[in-house]
C-alpha cells in the first residue's frame, strides 16, 4: 500500500531504451538512445528487480521498451520472470514489427498478454507517425493471434491532425479481429512541436464520434484484460470492446494507479508523469538493499500525476517505457 491507500502490484519493465521506429510521440527525432550497453539492465539484473518486487507484493509484470523485441535476450527474460514465484500475469507492449518472429516462443516462456500499437490503418499515416511499415506489424499481429495469448489488445495514441480519421477504421478492424482496442491520450513525453495543445486529442471527443457511428457505448467497468488504466465499453453493434485511457482528462485517473516502472537504466519511477527515480544501480551492482529502494519508490509514489511541465529532454517515453 502506498501513502494514498493504494496497492501497488504492478511493474512495467523498460528492457531497452532503443526502437526501430521513430513514433512522434515517444521518440524525439535523433535520439539514439544511451550509448553504453553498461547503462542497461542486464537479463539476471531484471529479473532480481522483479524478484524482490514480488516479495515486496508485486504480482503483474508487463516487458516493454523502447521495443523489447529489440533485445535479443527478450525470451530469456519472460521465461525466467515467469518462472518466480508470486508472479500471477506476465504481458508485452510492443510495436509488433518483430512479433511474427517470436509470438510462439513468447507465449511458451509464459508471456500471457500482448499489446500492439497501432496508431493507423492507412499505410501512409502509419507511416507518418511511426516512420515504419505498417505490413510488418500486421503479420505481427496475425502471428500473436495464432500463438494463442490470452489476450492481445491494440493501442492508438490520439493526435489531432495526424490519426482521428483512423478512429473508425481502427474500431472496425478491431471489432472483425475479436481484438480489445484502446485509445490514449497523448501525454506530453516527447518533442514539444508534436505536443502543442492543438495536436491534443480527448478520448471524449473518440468517444463521441463513436458513439454517433455505432450508438452509444456500453460502460463495462467490470471487463479489464490485463491490469493497465483504461476503461472499457462494448460496441452493441459489432460485439467489439473499446478502452479509453484518458490519464489528461479522466478526474481523478491516478487514484486508481497501480504501478511502478523499471527503466532500462535502472531506475524506479514512481509516476510517468513526475520527474523522481530512485536508482537501484547502486543496490544491484555495488552494495545497497534492493528491498529498501523499492519500499522507498512506493512511498514516494505521488498522489497525481503532473504532465504540465513534464517533458524533460534527456528522458523521453522510450527511456522511461511506454
Ligand atoms: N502518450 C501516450 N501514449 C504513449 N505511448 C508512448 N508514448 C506515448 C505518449 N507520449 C504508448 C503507445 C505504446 C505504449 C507502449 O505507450 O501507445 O503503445
Ligand atoms: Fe518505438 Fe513504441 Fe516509442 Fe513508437 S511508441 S518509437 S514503437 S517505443
Amino acid at each position: 500500500m502506498d501513502a494514498y491507500g493504494r496497492v501497488i502490484d504492478y511493474l512495467r519493465i523498460s528492457v531497452t531504451d532503443r526502437c526501430n521506429e521513430r513514433c512522434l510521440y515517444c521518440m524525439p527525432e535523433g535520439y539514439k538512445g544511451w550509448a553504453r550497453k553498461a547503462d542497461h539492465l542486464t537479463a539476471q539484473e531484471i529479473v532480481q528487480v522483479v524478484a524482490a518486487t514480488c516479495e515486496m507484493g508485486f504480482r503483474k509484470f508487463r516487458l516493454t521498451g523502447g521495443e523489447p523485441l529489440l533485445r535479443p535476450d527478450i525470451v530469456e527474460i519472460a521465461r525466467s520472470i515467469w518462472e518466480l514465484t508470486g508472479v500471477q500475469a506476465l504481458g508485452i507492449s510492443t510495436n509488433g514489427t518483430r512479433l511474427a518472429a517470436c509470438a510462439r516462443e513468447l507465449k511458451q516462456a509464459g508471456v500471457r498478454s500482448v499489446n500492439i500499437s497501432l496508431d493507423a490503418l492507412t499505410p501512409s499515416v502509419y507511416r507518418k507517425i511511426t516512420g515504419g511499415d505498417i505490413s510488418a506489424v500486421l503479420q505481427g499481429i496475425d502471428a500473436a493471434r495464432d500463438a494463442g495469448f490470452e489476450t492481445v489488445k491494440l493501442n492508438c495514441v490520439l493526435m489531432r491532425g495526424v490519426n482521428e480519421t483512423e478512429i473508425l477504421p481502427l474500431l472496425r478492424f478491431a471489432g472483425e479481429h475479436g481484438m480489445p482496442l484502446r485509445f490514449i491520450e497523448l501525454m506530453p513525453l516527447t518533442r514539444q512541436d508534436v505536443l502543442r495543445e492543438d495536436s491534443f486529442f480527448p478520448i471524449g471527443d473518440a468517444k463521441q464520434l463513436i458513439d454517433e457511428e455505432y450508438g452509444e457505448l456500453v460502460p463495462e467497468p467490470s471487463y479489464r484484460p490485463g491490469h493497465g488504466p483504461a476503461r472499457y465499453y462494448r460496441v452493441e453493434a459489432t460485439g467489439g470492446r473499446v478502452g479509453f485511457i484518458g490519464a489528461l482528462t479522466t478526474p481523478d485517473f491516478c487514484g486508481t494507479c497501480n504501478k511502478l516502472r523499471l527503466t532500462a537504466d535502472g531506475k524506479l519511477r514512481p509516476c510517468l508523469g513526475r520527474h523522481g527515480e530512485i536508482d537501484l544501480m547502486p543496490a544491484l551492482r555495488r552494495d545497497g538493499d534492493l528491498l529498501e529502494s523499492v519500499r522507498e519508490a512506493i512511498l514516494n509514489k505521488p498522489e497525481n500525476h503532473e504532465f504540465s511541465g513534464c517533458y524533460e529532454p534527456g528522458r523521453p517515453m522510450t527511456a522511461i517505457g511506454g
